[in-house]
């Protein structure tokens, strides 16, 4: 009992401040207009990050243009973006938090395993919201309801890389 007291306390302090329901409504909003743009996404973060498909063996080394519209990258792609749909399905509700907080880890340590750094998923960070904020009407309370989201994100995830 003492055991997941402490872990509760731990899952809370790990996400700081969760979101508002304001913030998550917008986050929830916003994503609902670009998450079926999976194979968009995942090439505007190659194109802008080289450096990130070089760690995906099946793609290393090709041209984008190439991969882009096989069913192998749509298949990648989906995953990477079904992880977002998942956890922001789940924000909003601290009744949520250690579900997010334990898919959040394991992303983070299954990445650690793969050699990706911590530099790669700021790349990452950026070049997402580049995505969708070019993409969805955009203004100072989205961009503020998303840096929230990520900054607890990645709280966790930097976190399970170190
Ligand atoms: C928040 C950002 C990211 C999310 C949500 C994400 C999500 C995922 C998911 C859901 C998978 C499949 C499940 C798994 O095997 O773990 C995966 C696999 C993978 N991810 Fe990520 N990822 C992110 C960032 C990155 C970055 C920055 C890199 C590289 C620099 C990367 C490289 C890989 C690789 C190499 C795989 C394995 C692909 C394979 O099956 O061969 N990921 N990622």
């Amino acid at each position: 009992m003492k055991f997941f007291a402490v872990l509760a306390l731990c899952i809370v302090g790990a996400i700081a401040s969760p979101l508002s329901a304001d913030e998550a409504a917008l986050v929830k909003s916003s994503w609902a207009q670009v998450k079926h743009n999976e194979v968009d996404i995942l090439a505007a973060v190659f194109a802008a990050h080289p450096d990130i498909q070089a760690k995906f063996p099946q793609f290393a080394g090709k041209d984008l243009a190439s991969i882009k519209d096989t069913a192998e990258f749509a298949t990648h792609a989906t995953r990477i973006v079904s992880f977002f749909s998942e956890v922001i399905s789940l924000s909003g509700d601290q009744a949520n938090l250690s579900a997010v907080y334990a898919l959040v880890s394991k992303l983070g340590a299954d990445h650690k395993a793969r050699g990706i750094t911590a530099a790669q998923f700021s790349e990452f960070r950026s070049s997402l919201i580049t995505y969708i904020s070019s993409h969805v009407s955009w203004g100072d309370n989205v961009a503020a309801a998303w840096n929230h989201a990520l900054d607890n994100t990645y709280a966790v995830v930097l976190k399970a890389l170190e």
